[in-house]
């Protein structure tokens, strides 16, 4: 099993997009440059959806033309339809993120269509990724819980899973939308999904509701998946997720993950200050236990 875990920083997407505190293009360009400096190696800049129904991100195109990229770093965007798919290409993007859920109803307030027509609209976007040679990440929303109904059998999240994979996906990230896992049942879910899709081909995506969320990939990690979503400082959550809190600090993340001697190559310090920043930017505390820690205030 490998030692290397890649951190999928998502604060400049997941992080934001639920912001009541308007963020200015200027200070998420910076956000995504401070990060770029951390030795992160994936970056979700922002997302091409509807900007009716997400305004936080209606800056996308901006966003993505302001940054600084640098070669070794992917900066990939989220995208829910062939429309978003379009602007993000004609801004510029070279990875995507299409997402859907494991609960229908959850897909239905998130996305305004069902899984199976969610999955639909993704066909000619992974047609055409193909063709422009562009990779695309998979989510699968409210793997361990839905606001709306509850309990979501581990059969729907496989079946989803795979099929993002079957269709071409590099990678599916699992997503705890609302933060309800427990370790135990985390790593069930993980392991379920991995009876039919590689490991490496996997990744985990935990909001911290209820303070679960290090154990969680804790437990995770020893089941052997190697790729880790998480937000600096702590930022985010869904808008059409209820009760979604903020996703796992970025800086926890690292620490447990030294602590462990798993390296991910980034930078604890400057990651540290870079939450801490954008924590003052959104005029509230860091929520990150180890930037609280690492950084004096
Ligand atoms: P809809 O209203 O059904 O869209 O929304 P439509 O196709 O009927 O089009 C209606 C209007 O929207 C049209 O404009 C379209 O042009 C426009 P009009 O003719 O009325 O002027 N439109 C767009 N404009 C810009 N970019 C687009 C786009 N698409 C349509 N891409 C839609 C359907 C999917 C677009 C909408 O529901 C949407 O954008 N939803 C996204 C919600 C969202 O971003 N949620 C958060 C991300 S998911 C998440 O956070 C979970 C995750 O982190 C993992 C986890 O934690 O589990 C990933
Ligand atoms: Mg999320």
């Amino acid at each position: 099993m490998s030692d290397f875990v890649r951190i999928v920083e998502v604060g400049p997407r997941d992080g934001l997009q639920n912001e009541k505190q308007p963020v200015s293009t200027a200070d998420k360009i910076a956000l995504i440059d401070r990060l770029s400096a951390t030795g992160l190696r994936s970056i979700e800049a922002t997302s091409f959806v509807s900007p009716r129904w997400v305004p936080q991100l209606a800056d996308a195109a901006d966003v993505l033309a302001g940054i600084t990229r640098q070669p070794d770093i992917a900066y990939p965007v989220l995208v829910p339809n062939l429309q978003g798919y379009q602007r993000a290409r004609a801004a510029g993007a070279d990875e995507v993120a299409v997402f859907t859920a494991a609960s229908e109803t959850f897909n239905r307030t998130n996305t305004n269509a069902g899984i199976d027509e969610s999955l639909a609209r993704f066909e000619p976007i992974l047609a055409l990724a193909a063709a422009d040679g562009v990779r695309v990440r998979g989510y699968v929303s409210t793997v361990l819980g839905c606001p709306y109904q509850g309990q979501v059998p581990l059969a729907d999240v496989v079946r989803v899973a795979s099929a993002l994979r079957q269709m071409g996906c590099y990678e599916i990230s699992l997503g705890d939308t609302i933060g309800v896992g427990t370790p135990r049942k985390a790593r069930q879910m993980l392991e379920a999904v991995a009876a039919e899709v590689p490991m490496h081909a996997l990744a985990v995506h935990f909001h911290d509701t209820y303070g679960q969320a290090v154990a969680n990939i804790a437990a995770c990690l020893d089941a052997g998946v190697r790729v880790v979503d998480s937000a600096v400082s702590g930022a985010g959550g869904c808008p059409y997720a209820k009760g979604a809190s903020g996703n796992v600090a970025s800086e926890d993340v690292v620490y447990l993950l030294q602590g462990l001697g798993l390296d991910c190559g980034v930078a604890l310090q400057p990651l540290a200050e870079t939450g801490r920043w954008l924590a003052g930017l959104l005029g509230r505390n860091t929520g990150s236990r180890t930037g609280q820690a690492l950084v004096a205030s």
